[in-house]
């Protein structure tokens, strides 16, 4: 019994520790985001042109990770020499190069941190609500249908996840989040 609490407690200082690097860095971030490579609008594409978030975020609805689209599927329409600006000629230089765009990672959790966008989309997409169009993506990154500039909106930090998990009867005890 010893032994087990003895380990339970250096699990637990060994997260605190790596805590406190890990909301460091995610400060640094949030506060001050580097602008990115291109001045890519979400606002445009997914409102405007009315594109589904999964037309670029594929994974999302199966995998931990939502990704960021690779620019083959920009350049499905951006081959179009009709559509013109500055920023679409930085796209194509990337293309012509072969160099893949250094987007700028906005929303993260530490690395003491699970979270898996499939388990959640599937979940509330399972009780009725929608995602394709940004719905229960709302939820935890605002309406991305409106916004030039991804900006975080939600804290991301514990007690957001934890009072929804409460709300939706989710697990909340320690280990849920912080594997290992
Ligand atoms: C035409 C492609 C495209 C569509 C459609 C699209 N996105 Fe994106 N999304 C991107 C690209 C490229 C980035 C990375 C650049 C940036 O952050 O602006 C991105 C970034 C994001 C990020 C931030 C990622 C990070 O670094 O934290 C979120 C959140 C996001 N998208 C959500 C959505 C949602 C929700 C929808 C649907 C309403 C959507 N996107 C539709 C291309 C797209
Ligand atoms: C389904 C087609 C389609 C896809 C996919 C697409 N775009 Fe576009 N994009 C357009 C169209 C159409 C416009 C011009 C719309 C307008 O001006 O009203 C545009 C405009 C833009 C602009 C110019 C914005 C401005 O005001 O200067 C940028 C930058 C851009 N797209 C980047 C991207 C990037 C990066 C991707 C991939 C992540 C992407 N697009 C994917 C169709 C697309
Ligand atoms: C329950 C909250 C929640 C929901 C719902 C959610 N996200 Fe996220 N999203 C996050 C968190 C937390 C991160 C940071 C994850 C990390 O660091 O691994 C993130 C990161 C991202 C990223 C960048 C990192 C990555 O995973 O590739 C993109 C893109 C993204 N989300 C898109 C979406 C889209 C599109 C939807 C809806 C289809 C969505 N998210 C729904 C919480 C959420
Ligand atoms: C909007 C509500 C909501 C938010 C915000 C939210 N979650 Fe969840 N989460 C849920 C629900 C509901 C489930 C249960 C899903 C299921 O049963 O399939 C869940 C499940 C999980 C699981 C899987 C549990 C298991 O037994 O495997 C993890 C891990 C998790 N969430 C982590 C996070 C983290 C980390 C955050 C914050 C960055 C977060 N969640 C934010 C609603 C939310
Ligand atoms: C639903 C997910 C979730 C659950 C459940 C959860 N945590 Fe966390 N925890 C997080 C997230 C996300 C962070 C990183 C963001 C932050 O610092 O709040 C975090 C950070 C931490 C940190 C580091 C704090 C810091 O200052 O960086 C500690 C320590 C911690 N959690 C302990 C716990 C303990 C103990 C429990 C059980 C009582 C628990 N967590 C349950 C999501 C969760």
């Amino acid at each position: 019994m010893r032994a087990i609490l003895a380990t339970l407690l250096a699990g637990f200082f060994s997260v605190i520790a790596l805590g406190m690097l890990g909301a460091g860095a995610f400060w640094v971030k949030y506060e001050k985001p580097e602008p990115q490579p291109i001045a890519y609008p979400h606002d445009l594409h997914a409102g405007k042109l009315n594109l589904e978030c999964t037309h670029c975020h594929v994974y999302v609805d199966k995998s931990q990770y939502a990704t960021v689209p690779a620019m083959k599927i920009c350049m499905d329409c951006h081959k179009d020499a009709q559509i013109v600006s500055p920023e679409i000629d930085k796209l194509k230089k990337f293309w012509e190069n072969e160099e893949p765009i250094p987007w700028q990672r906005i929303h993260s959790v530490p690395n003491h941190v699970y979270f898996s966008h499939e388990r959640h989309v599937k979940f509330f997409a399972a009780k009725g609500e929608t995602y394709k169009d940004g719905q229960i993506c709302a939820k935890c990154h605002g309406n991305m249908k409106v916004v030039k500039e991804v900006k975080q909106t939600r804290t991301l930090k514990m007690g957001f996840c934890v009072s929804c998990h409460r709300a939706e009867g989710a697990p909340t005890d320690c280990w849920t989040c912080h594997k290992s």
